[in-house]
C-alpha cells in the first residue's frame, strides 16, 4: 500500500457539514495527547499536515484528510480534557456558561464527536488510540465500552509504542499495558477488535494500519 497524495479537506463542527462525495473514511479518536495528529502524519509520511502539539487540545474539529484521492483520515478533537472543542467555536458563551461545570461542557464535546460516530455513514471503521505507554486509563475504558454498546467498527490503535518503562508511568512496558487494557475491555465486545501496535516516532505499525484500511475499503 503506497501514499502517492495527501491533501486537507476541510474542518467540520457538525457531520451535517463534512464531506459529501460518498468517499470511505477512518477516524482517529482518542484522549488529547495520545497521538492521532503525529499518526495521521506518520501514516501520510508528511510531518505536518496535521497539526500537533504538546499541550492537550490542538485539534478543536472534525478535519478531513483526503488520500490517494479515493480515501479520508479524519483527525478529531481529543476527550478528556475539560477546556476543548467547543470553547473555542463559541468562545465567550460557552467560557462564560461553563466556567464552573467542566462536567457539562464535557458532556457537550461527546454529542459532537457521538453523533459523527453514529450518524456518519461513510464512516468504516473508528480508530481509538490509546496510549501504551501508560497504564490504561478510566475514560478510555469508558469510551471503548460506548463504541462496544453502540457497534460501532472499530479498531485499536495503541501509540507512543516506542516509549521505553518508566517507573512514574507505572514501570510497565508497552507490550504489558497493551495486553492488560484488553483484558479490561473484553466484555464490552461479542469479539475482540483488531488492534495495530504504533509509533507516529519510529513509524511502527504504518505498514499494518495501511494494510488494514486498504482490507476494510475493499469489504
Ligand atoms: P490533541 O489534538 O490535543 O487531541 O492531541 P493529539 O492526540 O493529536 O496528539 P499530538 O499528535 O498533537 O501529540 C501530542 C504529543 O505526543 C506531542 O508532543 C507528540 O510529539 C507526542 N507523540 C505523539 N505520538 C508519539 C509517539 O508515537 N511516540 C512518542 N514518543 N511521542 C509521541
Ligand atoms: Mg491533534
Amino acid at each position: 500500500a503506497q501514499i502517492f497524495q495527501a491533501e486537507f479537506i476541510k474542518s467540520s463542527v457538525r457531520t451535517e457539514d463534512c464531506p459529501s462525495d460518498g468517499l470511505p473514511e477512518f477516524a482517529l479518536v482518542g484522549r488529547s495527547n495520545v497521538g492521532k495528529s503525529s499518526l495521521l502524519n506518520s501514516i501520510v509520511r508528511r510531518k505536518k499536515l496535521a497539526l500537533t502539539s504538546k499541550k492537550p487540545g490542538k485539534t478543536q474539529c472534525i478535519n478531513h484528510f483526503k488520500v490517494n484521492d479515493s480515501w479520508y483520515l479524519v483527525d478529531l478533537p481529543g476527550y478528556g480534557y475539560g477546556f476543548n472543542a467547543l470553547v473555542r467555536f463559541n468562545h465567550a458563551r460557552i467560557l462564560y456558561r461553563y466556567a464552573s461545570a467542566p462536567q457539562e461542557l464535557r458532556t457537550d464535546w461527546n454529542k459532537f464527536t457521538k453523533d459523527y460516530f453514529l450518524n456518519r455513514l461513510t464512516l468504516v471503521s473508528v480508530f481509538l488510540l490509546i496510549d501504551a505507554s501508560i497504564p490504561a486509563k478510566k475514560i478510555d475504558l469508558e469510551y471503548a465500552s460506548w463504541l462496544g454498546q453502540n457497534q460501532v467498527p472499530m479498531t485499536l490503535i495503541f501509540t507512543k509504542c516506542d516509549k521505553r518503562k518508566k517507573k512514574k508511568n507505572g514501570g510497565k512496558r508497552p507490550e504489558e499495558n497493551v495486553k492488560e487494557f484488553q483484558e479490561l475491555i473484553r466484555d464490552f465486545f461479542e469479539t475482540a477488535p483488531p488492534w495495530i501496535m504504533t509509533s507516529g516516532v519510529t513509524n511502527q505499525g504504518r505498514d499494518e494500519m495501511l494494510l488494514h484500511m486498504a482490507q476494510l475499503r475493499n469489504y
